[in-house]
């Protein structure tokens, strides 16, 4: 080979993806993973634009999505030392279960378009790691299969429609797969700007409408229903739809995406059994506000009434640290264990959870808390 052929052909080899991914040290298998972001790049490789795009995405110019991960910058730890940690533990309890660690899964929609195991793969993850994992309104895999795979009791996320009749439905679902728990989402009530995602969009090259032309199709929880002149966007939903849902079903209530004061200090008026302090992972409202930042003021609403707990943003186990010394009961992670799956399916989203599991025991031992219990707004400076 010529020299100059051969420069021309390092060149093309040096503008592969592939070789572009060894360069930045991408794994290529899930222990090689050192953190959950290392997933993060395999997925988007592995996956077509339009999917990753949904994924990646937040609204607007994604300054929520920016102060997620900032907002944990301005808490620091306080370390107390010479303490037996030799045994920590870091279960906690959650309407009368005992989980091993704080750590869920946060519910995301259209699983199978990041693997084709989908749900049920991250459910046989939940079951190996004994994980809690709360269930899309749009998942792509029937309920019972993934109650089944997950080998106990998961959580089932609500999107409440237009028309009350396809949100009872629902509801009958889940209380047949055996779920204790409903998480009411209410924070894409109006709709939203996903800017980036339309972007991604534009550069995949297959054809969408081949494999799903409304949001509700192929998903088994709109089997037999019909969506005609009907949405999950229910802009008139209110309080008083709150209470109808409450009194519909023995499932404790979690309501999902409150960010205010007032709102949570509602939420334990209208009857709710708990709270998830979520911006939606900065893909609802552009707020410009982390949730770590914002869960003083649902804590101050709640007094101490309920539980609560957080997602948006969480990817070190000093992250989930944080919410917990602020008074978190818990936390969920969404895109750490979607990237899991996108990058290797069930063995993916296993090893995020171990990585998480890891990280927060280590730096509950650092600092001297040797339960969840131990760790306090002392544990913090913020
Ligand atoms: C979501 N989220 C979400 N929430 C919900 O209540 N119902 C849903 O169907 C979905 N779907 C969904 C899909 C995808 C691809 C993502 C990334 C997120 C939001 C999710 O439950 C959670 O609030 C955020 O993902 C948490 O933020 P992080 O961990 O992704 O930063």
């Amino acid at each position: 080979m010529a020299n100059a052929s051969r420069r021309e052909f390092f060149r093309y080899l040096a503008a592969s993806p592939l070789i572009a991914a060894a360069d930045t040290g991408a794994i290529k298998s899930p222990k090689e993973a050192l953190n959950v972001f290392d997933f993060e790049p395999v997925a988007r490789a592995k996956l077509p634009p339009g999917h990753w795009g949904f994924i990646a995405t937040g609204v607007d110019d994604e300054v929520t999505l920016a102060a997620n991960r900032e907002g944990f910058r301005k808490i620091q730890l306080r370390p107390r030392l010479l303490r037996d940690v030799t045994h920590v533990d870091m279960s906690v309890e959650l309407f009368g279960t005992k989980w091993e660690t704080p750590i869920i899964l946060s519910p995301a929609g259209s699983q199978r378009a990041f693997h084709p195991e989908g749900e049920v793969a991250v459910a046989r993850a939940a079951n190996t790691r004994r994980t809690l994992q709360i269930l899309s309104t749009a998942t792509t895999c029937p309920i019972d299969k993934v109650a089944a795979a997950a080998g106990r009791p998961i959580w089932y996320q609500l999107y409440g429609a237009t028309r009350w009749d396809i949100s009872e439905r629902m509801i009958r679902r889940a209380e047949a797969a055996g779920c204790p728990v409903l998480v009411l989402t209410v924070d894409l009530n109006i709709g939203r700007n996903t800017e980036t995602l339309e972007r991604f969009i534009r550069t995949d090259t297959r054809t969408c409408s081949s494999c799903h032309t409304s949001p509700y199709d192929g998903k088994p929880m709109f089997q037999g229903i019909d969506m005609t002149g009907a949405t999950l966007l229910n802009s008139g939903m209110t309080w008083e739809w709150v209470r109808k849902l409450k009194s519909a079903t023995h499932m404790k209530l979690v309501i999902k995406g409150i960010q205010t004061g007032e709102d949570a200090a509602l939420c334990v008026e209208n009857g709710a059994d708990g709270i998830i302090v979520s911006n939606h992972g900065g893909r609802a409202v552009e707020t410009g506000r982390s949730t770590i930042e914002t869960l003083p003021e649902v804590l101050d609403g709640v007094k101490g009434r309920i539980p609560v707990l957080i997602d948006s943003g969480f990817r070190r186990g000093t992250d989930i640290f944080k919410a917990l010394a602020l008074g978190a009961r818990a936390i969920c992670i969404g895109r750490p264990y979607l990237w899991g799956l996108g990058a290797f399916g069930q063995p993916g989203v296993e090893r995020v959870l171990e990585l998480l599991r890891a990280e927060l025991e280590l730096v509950m031992g650092q600092c001297g808390t040797r339960t969840i219990p131990d760790i306090t707004r002392a544990s913090i400076r913020s």
